[in-house]
């Protein structure tokens, strides 16, 4: 159903990420703006990008539609759009997305006006369509997609960040005893700045030990 209402979101949409204060603050400012704001988050691997995508997601339902790399379907980005005529498109791994997709998305980025793409696929965006997009990289990305966002950079970990969010991580998504979370987070401190390592670590631990899964998996 093609929607224009103004997005109500609660204040806790990314309850589930811990810190990454100032995208959060940016993500929401974007989303309830009156026009479109679109927003690509982009940096290093686990960095909580996609975790941003599914909490917009969880938190605005059918007004979403979501999008891994290109649309899969033959009518490509326009038919997904025209058909389901979503709020706010959401597209992890904007990066691998392909030329036609791309060239879908310029167009509808501008917005408010009826863009014909062929016979029988115009769309109607008068009503206004919110982006918010994941990549690791920017090389590849062409200047004018960029210009169409606010580009906002996710840092790799400093290391207190890092034990923070693998504690948090571990107890609250692995359902790690809290303790072990908190050797795990000291043990690979300085080790790794990858939250997916310590997330190996503690599915390991219970049948290798901690010691002996950090040595097999990380080698030290
Ligand atoms: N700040 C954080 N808060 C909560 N979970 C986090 C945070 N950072 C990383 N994680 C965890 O790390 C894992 C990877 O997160 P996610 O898939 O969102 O990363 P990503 O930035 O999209 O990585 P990639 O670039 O490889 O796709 C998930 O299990 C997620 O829960
Ligand atoms: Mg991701």
């Amino acid at each position: 159903m093609p929607c224009n209402q103004k997005l109500s979101l609660s204040d806790d949409i990314f309850y589930d990420i811990i810190g990454h204060e100032e995208a959060k603050e940016l993500l929401k400012a974007c989303l309830l703006a009156e026009k479109p704001v679109h927003v690509l988050l982009a940096g290093p691997p686990a960095l909580a990008k996609t975790l941003f995508l599914w909490d917009i997601e969880r938190a605005t339902g059918e007004k979403a539609v979501w999008l891994v790399g290109s649309a899969t379907s033959k009518a490509g980005l326009w038919g997904l759009v025209a058909e389901r005529q979503p709020q706010i498109l959401l597209i992890d791994e904007l990066d691998k997305m392909n030329a036609a997709d791309t060239a879908a998305l310029l167009s509808m980025m501008g917005g408010g006006r009826l863009v014909r793409a062929k016979k029988g696929t115009d769309l109607n965006l008068s009503h206004p369509l919110w982006v918010v997009a994941g990549t690791n990289r920017l090389t590849g990305l062409s200047p004018e997609l960029l210009s169409r966002f606010a580009v906002r950079k996710i840092e790799t970990y400093n290391r207190s960040d890092f034990l923070t969010v693998v504690k948090g991580v571990l107890v609250r998504r692995e359902g790690t005893d809290p303790e072990l979370a908190d050797e795990i987070a000291r043990r690979l401190d300085g080790r790794t700045q990858d939250v997916r390592d310590a997330v190996r670590v503690a599915r390991l631990a219970p049948q290798l030990g901690m010691e002996k899964a950090v040595r097999l998996l990380l080698g030290t």
